[in-house]
């Protein structure tokens, strides 16, 4: 039965919350995993669907996963690997859009891989193009089947010179996954560099890689003939950060972040600031709150890390629909990512969408059909609605309006959230908002 979601608003989110390892580094960590010939230890791991998803993945594969009985440190044993059934990777392979990085590790443990047909959020086309265009320079030879690919190695995997046509973060860790057992030598240029990618290379090297990252977004792989496995404690999700920290503002509250990591949110920070939100640090976490006064509009671009990441984009489109003034925010890295506006314009946010690039700089989506840009006029009183949740991180924004809207929302589709924000339904309440549960 699906769940619903209560929430009377207006209630300012006063009090602590922890946050764990990032939902964009455990899961491709414990793929990592299955490339060594030993276990490997990872710590800070949150109870979330993507990690649950991946554990069934790397368990019908012969991998030996168990976690303590916090959940936050986990073992896995890839010493018996084997090939699954198609039909259970199908099964298990959920909404998620993992999958695609056991190409490269199941290639080198058993020759060959099967990826079903991928999930994950509806904030665009989402294609692999450059998944699969890397995995073929490697020599993999790819098979598109009704129900997913099929992708083996005959004559085993070679390091290649490979540009990508955008620092795609998916396709960087799939070169890097497979670069580390390939032969000879891969050099990458175009690269993503985002926190979670460092992370994943810094468990690579434990292992035993041989990687370099170049200031110019190159990273150069030397492969190797055998890994072993890691201990490392994962980096913490900044993301989740970033929306616990719109969440005060938008809520005029205040809340500690326990986990949150200054140095991944620089960019975060800085339009935080600048639209009225304050923060402070020390060693465990961060404080966040609104800092008096009416909330600035201005205007905003998302793009690859070092720059304002897309996954913020949404929290702190909430947070401008109560500033004073009129806001521009330009997507620049997914083609779709502001559908989640209709339910804010319902709770009475004013906001519309363009196709044309009204950030400063042109980005790939100009010149075609998306609704890239968002002109936000505000201070708009949001009021309660019924909402049903459309994305994941669309989805906690969602949760941010209601929390600050007046009156009652009814949420559905909230196992949604489930993907990437552990016990978000606890937290919540934990720091006082007014919600109830029910089954529908
Ligand atoms: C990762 O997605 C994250 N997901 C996303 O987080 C995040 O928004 C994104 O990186 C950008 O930081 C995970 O880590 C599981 P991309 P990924 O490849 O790797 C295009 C969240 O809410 N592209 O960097 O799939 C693509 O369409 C999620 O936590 C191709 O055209 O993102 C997009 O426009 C959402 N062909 C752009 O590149 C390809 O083969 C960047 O995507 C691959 C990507």
């Amino acid at each position: 039965m699906a769940k619903l979601l209560t929430i009377q608003g207006g209630k300012p989110l006063q009090g602590e919350v922890h946050v764990r390892g990032a939902k964009n580094l455990v899961p491709k960590s414990m793929v990592a995993s299955l490339l060594g010939s030993e276990p490997s230890q990872l710590r800070n791991v949150p109870e979330i669907k993507d990690v649950e998803i991946v554990t069934n993945l790397l368990t019908i594969h012969g991998v030996k996963v168990d976690r303590d009985s916090t959940g936050g440190t986990m073992s896995l044993d890839p010493r018996e690997t084997y090939s699954a059934e198609h039909s259970e990777i199908d099964a298990y392979a959920g909404d998620s859009r993992i999958p695609i990085l056991f190409c490269g590790p199941l290639m080198h443990k058993n020759g060959e891989a099967f990826i079903p047909d991928l999930g994950g959020c509806r904030i665009g086309d989402r294609p692999i193009d450059y998944h699969l265009e890397v995995l073929r320079n490697f020599g993999a030879v790819v098979d598109k089947q009704p129900n997913g690919i099929h992708i083996s190695a005959p004559k085993g995997l070679r390091g290649a010179k490979l540009e990508l046509p955008y620092p795609s973060v998916g396709a960087t860790e799939q070169v890097l996954l497979t670069a580390v057992l390939a032969e000879g030598i891969t050099e990458l240029k175009n690269a993503a560099v985002e926190p979670e990618i460092h992370d994943l290379i810094a468990i690579l090297q434990q292992m035993g890689a041989i990687i370099t990252v170049y200031t110019d977004r190159t990273i150069r792989i030397e492969g190797v003939a055998r890994l072993s496995g890691f201990k490392h404690r994962a980096i913490s999700d900044r993301n989740e950060s970033a929306s616990w920290a719109s969440a005060a503002l938008v809520t005029k509250g205040d809340i500690y972040v326990r986990g949150a990591a200054q140095r991944d949110l620089t960019a975060f920070l800085n339009i935080y600031r600048k639209i009225g939100g304050e923060f402070e640090v020390d060693d465990e976490g961060m404080r966040f709150w609104h800092a008096g006064g009416p909330l600035k509009p201005l205007v905003l671009e998302t793009d690859v890390h070092p720059g304002f990441m897309t996954d913020w984009q949404q929290p702190m489109v909430v947070a401008l629909t109560q500033a004073h003034g009129v806001s521009i925010v330009h997507e620049t890295v997914y083609e779709n990512r502001f559908g989640f506006t209709n339910a804010l314009k319902r709770m009475g946010a004013s906001i519309q969408l363009h196709r044309e690039c009204l950030g400063s700089n042109p980005c790939r989506f100009g010149q075609r059909n998306f609704l890239h840009s968002a002109v936000i006029s505000g201070p708009s009183e949001l009021k309660g609605a019924d909402i049903d949740i459309p994305d994941l991180r669309g989805g906690f924004s969602h949760l941010i309006a209601a929390l600050a809207a007046k009156g009652t929302s009814n949420v559905t589709g909230i196992e949604i959230i489930s993907r990437g924000y552990e016990h978000f339904i606890d937290k919540i309440a934990g720091l006082g908002a007014e919600i109830t549960i029910s089954e529908r």
